[in-house]
């Protein structure tokens, strides 16, 4: 498919993206197979916003995951699935069978009454059957709208609501190292106060006794034997919604970005062929777990897009011991491996030892993403992981782009630790300054925003195109913005500084500070807190919070536990902070806002100046935070 094979194709497929960006995308999307192609490849205005790919065009995206690859590679494998425990069975699906089970499972959602443009919500480990559910909802048009695992039942509960979701596929429960965790139990609780009616399709997996609810509740196992095995495609438009995922922003709630059908497909099965330049046959791993967008692009749709085998690991890097992941790969032989700098560094930091006895000779390409990677672990995990010879491709996206968009390609573009360095064929970003002016000039940090729309781009954010508009596309009329500062050097390669917003990346999940706040100040002696990240060695990010008190608690640690305690109940154990310091009063301006920005410097350790506090109602309240921190 129009393959990158050196440099000069590389600038050679950039120019012709610039100069005439339908027929570029008209050639990448030929690659792909549609019922019915296009009449008119792009639409777009980013006042609205209203982008559209690939106008009038009909497909089925699984049809491109699966059927197109069953007569050459139906006995390859497609998963292969690497249990919690080491000694536990693997699995290994081929296509065939993959495509036979996302067939049949299609026919059990239909038999449950699913029909196109439904929203499913998939809330299940990572097991095959998690891709199972994902492709046979995609089979017959409805939308999934899958919820990473460790959210607790309120969050769970807010993304069914929102998305207005009559259907959860779940599991009993999963394993992760030597707990077992319960699944169906936060699904029933978060049932109890969702007033839409609801089926529950319940996977077995670990076997744990569960509550099945009759009339709402179904077994996978027995509503599966029942199923037909065969499931024609739903015919889709390359506009309809393909899927909704919900990412924290610096506001409210998490929202429900949307990606349909035609763009999305496109766009994850070139950049996935192109960037980590995968070859027929080879054993590609992505340690992302598809309640994220990277699950969703480059476990699920990009690689199967691309008919390559994809593996899939229950467990946890660091169990049964912190070799368990160079384990995996020499058992796999795994060729592309792409994680997070967080594990990254948490690995590091146990020593060259756990590696010294795997070989990791199958590696040909390793990958970074979901943070900025330090110099240090970019290093390590070229030198110690990649043995100095894979080339790392530090690929930067979002969610909202739905594919990678700035990123070497492996073993073509020179690398340059911590930059993400090019974009990608069709992406033109910009940096701008604080008056959505371009900097032209090199070495000054900005903020990155693209001026130019990509397939994958989000839509709108679901039930709320006005927030879709406000958040990206409000700030700099005209540009995509991403929230993320940036710096571009001389040779044009980007670096990416982080959030410029009030969300922070811990260990690579990314968590707006106002969910946490709001879940803060559910604590009933909470009257007001604040939310900032400070630098930590392994997660990236740590997550800070100020909190002021109705009452001085007789028992700080209790309270800053009972603190934690709620977070963990309200979001999930991902939000629930590393630092609590409960404070007298926080930084406020005269029209009472929270300066974070002072917040912010004194949880970097950063005391030294503070810029412009000239607007501070009472300057006493910082010097009391900082001896507070210091107590
Ligand atoms: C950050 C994950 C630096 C960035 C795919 C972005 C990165 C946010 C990189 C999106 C990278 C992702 N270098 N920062 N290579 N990749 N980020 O939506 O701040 O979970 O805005 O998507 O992660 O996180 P999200």
């Amino acid at each position: 498919m129009n393959d990158i094979r050196n440099f000069n194709e590389y600038q050679k497929a950039y120019q012709l993206s610039l100069a005439n960006p339908k027929k570029f995308w008209d050639e990448v999307a030929l690659n792909f197979y549609w019922r019915k192609k296009w009449d008119e490849t792009l639409q777009w205005d980013f006042i609205k916003p209203d982008v559209k790919w690939f106008l009038g065009g009909k497909l089925n995206i699984t049809e491109n995951c699966l059927d197109r690859h069953l007569d050459v590679l139906g006995d390859e494998p497609a998963i292969i699935w690497e249990p919690n425990h080491p000694d536990e069975p693997k699995r290994i699906l081929s296509y065939n069978e993959l495509y036979l089970q996302v067939c049949r499972f299609a026919n059990v959602l239909k038999n449950q009454g699913v029909y196109k443009g439904d929203r499913v919500c998939i809330y299940m480990p990572m097991v095959p059957e998690v891709v199972i559910a994902m492709l046979a909802c995609a089979r017959i048009g409805a939308v999934h709208s899958v919820v990473f695992g460790g959210f607790s039942s309120t969050a769970l509960r807010e993304r069914i609501e929102d998305a207005q979701s009559n259907v959860v596929i779940t599991s009993d429960g999963y394993y992760r190292g030597t707990k077992q965790i319960p699944m169906k139990q936060t699904v029933d609780e978060a049932l109890k106060q969702v007033n839409i009616e609801q089926k529950v399709i319940v996977f077995r997996h670990t076997g744990q006794p569960v509550n099945m609810i009759s009339g709402r509740d179904v077994w996978w196992h027995e509503a599966m034997q029942m199923a037909s095995n065969e499931c024609e495609a739903e015919e889709m438009d390359a506009e309809d919604m393909l899927f909704i995922l919900y990412t924290s922003g610096s506001t409210g709630k998490p929202k429900g970005v949307v990606h349909t059908t035609g763009g999305y497909m496109v766009y994850t099965g070139y950049t996935f062929k192109q960037v980590f330049q995968y070859r027929s046959g080879e054993v590609f791993w992505c340690t992302a777990d598809v309640g994220w967008i990277t699950g969703h692009s480059y476990v699920v749709y990009g690689p199967l897009l691309n008919g390559a085998t994809v593996l899939i690991f229950e467990g946890v890097p660091t169990w049964p011991d912190p070799s368990r992941l160079w384990q995996v790969i020499d058992k796999y032989k795994v060729n592309i491996f792409y994680t997070a700098p967080t594990a990254i560094r948490a690995l590091m930091a146990e020593g060259d030892d756990w590696l010294k006895p795997y070989s990791l000779q199958s590696l040909r390409v390793i990958g970074s993403v979901g943070e900025p990677i330090n110099q240090e672990a970019w290093e390590w995990f070229y030198h110690q992981v990649g043995k100095g010879k894979c080339p790392l491709v530090d690929t930067w996206w979002q969610t909202e782009t739905g594919g990678i968009m700035i990123s070497p390609i492996a073993g073509i573009t020179p690398l340059k630790p911590t930059y993400a360095s090019l974009p990608l064929p069709g992406i033109q970003p910009v940096i701008l300054d604080a008056d959505g002016k371009e900097i032209t000039e090199n070495e000054k940090e900005g903020l990155l925003c693209i001026k130019f729309p990509w397939p994958s781009m989000i839509r709108t954010t679901f039930g709320d195109h006005e927030r879709c508009r406000k958040n990206y596309f409000a700030a700099f009329p005209g540009y995509y913005f991403t929230g993320d500062g940036a710096r571009r050097d001389k040779d044009g390669f980007y670096r990416i500084i982080g959030r410029v917003d009030d969300v922070i990346n811990v260990s690579g999940h990314r968590i707006g500070t106002a969910e946490v706040e709001n879940a803060i100040n559910e604590h009933e002696n909470v009257v007001e807190s604040a939310v900032v990240g400070y630098p930590h060695p392994i997660k990236g990010q740590g997550i800070m919070a100020f909190v002021i008190c109705n009452h001085p608690p007789d028992d700080e640690a209790k309270t800053k536990k009972e603190i934690g305690e709620v977070v963990t109940q309200i979001i999930g154990p991902i939000a629930r902070p590393d630092k609590i310091y409960i404070v007298e009063g926080l930084p406020k301006t005269r029209s009472g806002k929270i300066m974070r920005r002072i917040l912010r410097k004194i949880a970097e350790g950063d005391i030294s100046n503070f810029g412009d506090t000239s607007t501070l109602l009472e300057p006493e309240v910082v010097k009391k935070i900082i001896q507070a921190i210091k107590n």
